[in-house]
Parts: structure tokens; C-alpha cells; sequence
């Protein structure tokens, strides 16, 4: 009975342990980052460059879809080689997908490609948004939505 308990606090352990030394990132990973105080995941994404996009794609199942569940010291794969957008914009009050695309002299369907989450429209794209705006396409349109 008590050696179960301990065994399972000691499996519990090693399994935190193994998310904040990073050993639990994904296969590929070609860039980490570690949470600090008062981060959010658009301030990750724009101190590192990477897109809201790519980083909650990257740790889907890490990060859940609110981002409220970060916490100090807990390291992040910012991008999986290969798949890697480091190219970014981050939206201000007044861009329009065209004007950063326009910025960025890439054509807007590239900018929606690497972006599936801004609706053809670009009607729900918002300030702080950080944008891929690379003029290659990164995002692997098998696995996206
Ligand atoms: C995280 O990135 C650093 C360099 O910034 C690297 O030294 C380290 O090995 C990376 N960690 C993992 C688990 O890939
Ligand atoms: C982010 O991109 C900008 C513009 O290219 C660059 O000046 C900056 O060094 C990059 N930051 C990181 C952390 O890669
Ligand atoms: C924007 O596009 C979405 C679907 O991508 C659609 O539901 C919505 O009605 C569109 N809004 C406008 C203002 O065109
Ligand atoms: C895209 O994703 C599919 C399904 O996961 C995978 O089989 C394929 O190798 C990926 N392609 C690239 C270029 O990463």
C-alpha cells in the first residue's frame, strides 16, 4: 500500500520532471523557450518569432486553447524543423491581412496558408496576433484543419 503510493508519487515526479528539463518536447523540435513570470502565448510568440498560430499547434495538448495554463519554468517547442515560420508580424489596432501582407510583399494566400487560423476574411485576426508572414509556405496542409 505505501510502496504503490510511492511509487506512483515517484512516477508523477519524474514526469514533471520530464516536461520542465524538456524531454518532453516533440520529435523535431528546433527551438524551445522557457515560460516566464507574466508571460502569455502572443508575448511568447512575439519575443521568439513564431506565430499564434504555430505555437499552439506545436504544443496542442500542452497549451490548451485559452492559454491560461502556462506556468513558470515550463519549456515550449516553438517550432518543429522543416515546419518552422520565424518570419513574423505582430497585428497592430488598424492592419488589415492585406496591408501585412502587402508589408510583408507576400500574396495574401500565403499569408492565409501559413495562418489557418484567420478566416479568409481576416475578420478575426486581432492586435497582439502574431503573424508568419514568410513568403514560403510552412504549414503542412495534410495535418491542418
Ligand atoms: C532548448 O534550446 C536550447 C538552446 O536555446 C538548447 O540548448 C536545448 O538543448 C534545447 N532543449 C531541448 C530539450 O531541446
Ligand atoms: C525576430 O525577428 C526580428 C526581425 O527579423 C529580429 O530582429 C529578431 O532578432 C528576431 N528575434 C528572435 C528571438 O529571433
Ligand atoms: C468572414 O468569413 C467567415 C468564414 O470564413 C464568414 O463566416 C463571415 O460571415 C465573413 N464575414 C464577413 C464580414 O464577410
Ligand atoms: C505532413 O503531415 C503528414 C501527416 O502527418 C505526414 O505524413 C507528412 O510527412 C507531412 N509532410 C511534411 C512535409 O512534413
Amino acid at each position: 500500500m505505501y510502496a504503490s503510493f510511492f511509487t506512483t508519487r515517484l512516477v508523477a515526479l519524474a514526469a514533471i520532471a520530464s516536461v520542465v528539463s524538456g524531454q518532453g518536447l516533440p520529435a523535431g523540435c528546433d527551438r524551445n523557450a522557457t515560460v516566464q513570470s507574466g508571460d502569455t502565448c502572443d508575448a511568447i510568440s512575439a519575443m521568439y518569432n513564431v506565430s499564434t498560430y504555430q505555437l499552439a499547434t506545436v504544443n496542442s495538448g500542452i497549451i490548451d486553447p485559452d492559454c491560461d495554463n502556462l506556468f513558470i519554468g515550463e519549456v515550449l517547442c516553438l517550432g518543429i524543423s522543416g515546419q518552422d515560420c520565424d518570419v513574423t508580424y505582430v497585428m497592430q489596432t488598424g492592419d488589415t491581412c492585406q496591408s501585412v501582407a502587402n508589408a510583408a510583399d507576400i500574396p495574401i494566400s500565403t499569408l492565409l496558408a501559413n495562418n489557418p487560423n484567420v478566416n479568409t476574411n481576416c475578420t478575426n485576426a486581432y492586435a497582439g496576433e502574431v503573424l508568419c508572414t514568410a513568403s514560403q509556405i510552412y504549414v503542412n496542409t495534410t495535418q491542418s484543419g
